[in-house]
Order: structure tokens, then C-alpha cells, then sequence
């Protein structure tokens, strides 16, 4: 049967030294166990949050497409190496990298999954482009029955309206080939870790 319980044993903790705290409930933890969880915490997060990022967009290397003659991994690899290559800024590099890095998991949301991904790590003209991203797309979309070409007007006059319009025009809108060589998501890595090990920019 698929719904028999299963018991578990406990999950390994991430450094030999380190402690559990074997309490049920937040609860429940004292003064004394706060003291752990503090700063096994911090180390846990600096060492796994980019892995973790970096393995939600891997896990999409081997999908399929529903059209395009490239996936979304490579259509983000593809983004990421023509930002490089125009000598955008670092930060823009690492954002291109990862603006669709929900495109699948959360298609209708995507620019705003990626926004809260990053919006502690990058600037607000960043987070405001990947949040709108995918309405201003609508302006490239000719001949598409229902599409809203000037949906993007709305926010005309908007200080961020002109990179998100130029991100999409040169970035985004036209990386959906196999045939334009990319750089391995190993170039971008280093970045990856120098943008999302920045002192957060909390709260907000
Ligand atoms: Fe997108
Ligand atoms: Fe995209």
C-alpha cells in the first residue's frame, strides 16, 4: 500500500560537531537551545543557500520543451551569456540567469517567484524588472490571439520601464534557440555566490 506510515530515523546534521535540539516545537526551545540553533543556522544558510538555488535551476537541464528548440535551462544559460557578454553589470548577469528560474513550477507567478528569490540581494530596479518581466514580453508577441501587446503601457513613465523593456528586447525575447553557443553554468557560479553573499537588504 502507497499510504502505509513509514517511520524515520533522524536526518544527519550537516557538520559533525554541530547538536540537535530533540524538541518537538519551537515551543518548547529555552534560552539554552536558542543559543544552538542561532548560529548552526547561519553556517547551514551560507553554506546551502546557493547550492540550493543553483539545483532548482539543474534540475531542468534534461527537460523537454513544448516548442522551442531549447528548455528553460538553457533559454536562462542563453540570457545569462549574452548579458555577460554585453558587459552588463554582475548583478544583472546573475538575474538574467535566474529570471525564470520558476517559469515551470509557477508559469502564471514566475517573475515574481524569481523577485522574491533575489529582492534582498539585488537592487529595486532589478526587482521590479523581474516582477514585470513577463508582461512587458507581451509587447514582442505579434499576431498572438488574446495578447495584450501594450499591456507593458500601463507603466509608461515608470523610472525601471526602460531596463525592464530592455532586458526583454535583448535578452529575454530572443533566447529561444539551441543554435548560439552559451557558457556552462560553471562561469556563472562564482557570481551566483558573490551577489546572494551580500548583506541582505532587510527588512522591507
Ligand atoms: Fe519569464
Ligand atoms: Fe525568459
Amino acid at each position: 500500500m502507497t499510504d502505509t506510515p513509514i517511520s524515520l530515523e533522524p536526518v544527519p546534521l550537516a557538520h559533525d560537531d554541530w547538536s540537535y535540539v530533540k524538541k518537538r516545537s519551537m515551543d518548547d526551545y529555552e534560552a539554552a537551545d536558542w543559543a544552538i540553533w542561532q548560529p548552526q543556522r547561519k553556517v547551514y544558510f551560507e553554506e546551502n543557500k546557493v547550492d540550493h538555488i543553483l539545483r532548482m535551476l539543474e534540475c531542468q537541464k534534461d527537460d523537454p520543451s513544448f516548442i522551442y528548440t531549447t528548455n528553460n535551462y538553457y533559454h536562462c544559460l542563453q540570457t545569462a551569456t549574452r548579458m555577460y557578454r554585453a558587459n552588463c553589470s554582475e548583478e544583472d548577469v546573475v538575474v538574467g540567469l535566474l529570471h525564470d528560474i520558476g517559469f515551470v513550477a509557477c508559469n502564471e507567478t514566475h517573475g515574481e517567484f524569481a523577485a522574491a528569490l533575489m529582492r534582498p540581494f539585488v537592487s529595486e530596479r532589478n526587482h521590479w524588472m523581474l516582477v514585470h518581466h513577463a508582461v512587458f514580453q507581451q509587447f514582442h508577441c505579434h499576431d498572438l490571439d488574446g495578447c495584450d501587446r501594450h499591456a507593458r503601457d500601463r507603466w509608461q513613465g515608470h523610472p525601471h520601464f526602460a531596463w525592464t523593456a530592455e532586458f526583454v528586447e535583448k535578452y529575454d525575447q530572443c533566447t529561444l534557440s539551441h543554435d548560439e553557443e552559451i557558457l556552462p553554468i560553471a562561469a556563472f557560479v562564482p557570481m551566483v555566490q558573490r551577489v546572494f553573499s551580500k548583506p541582505p537588504n532587510l527588512p522591507y
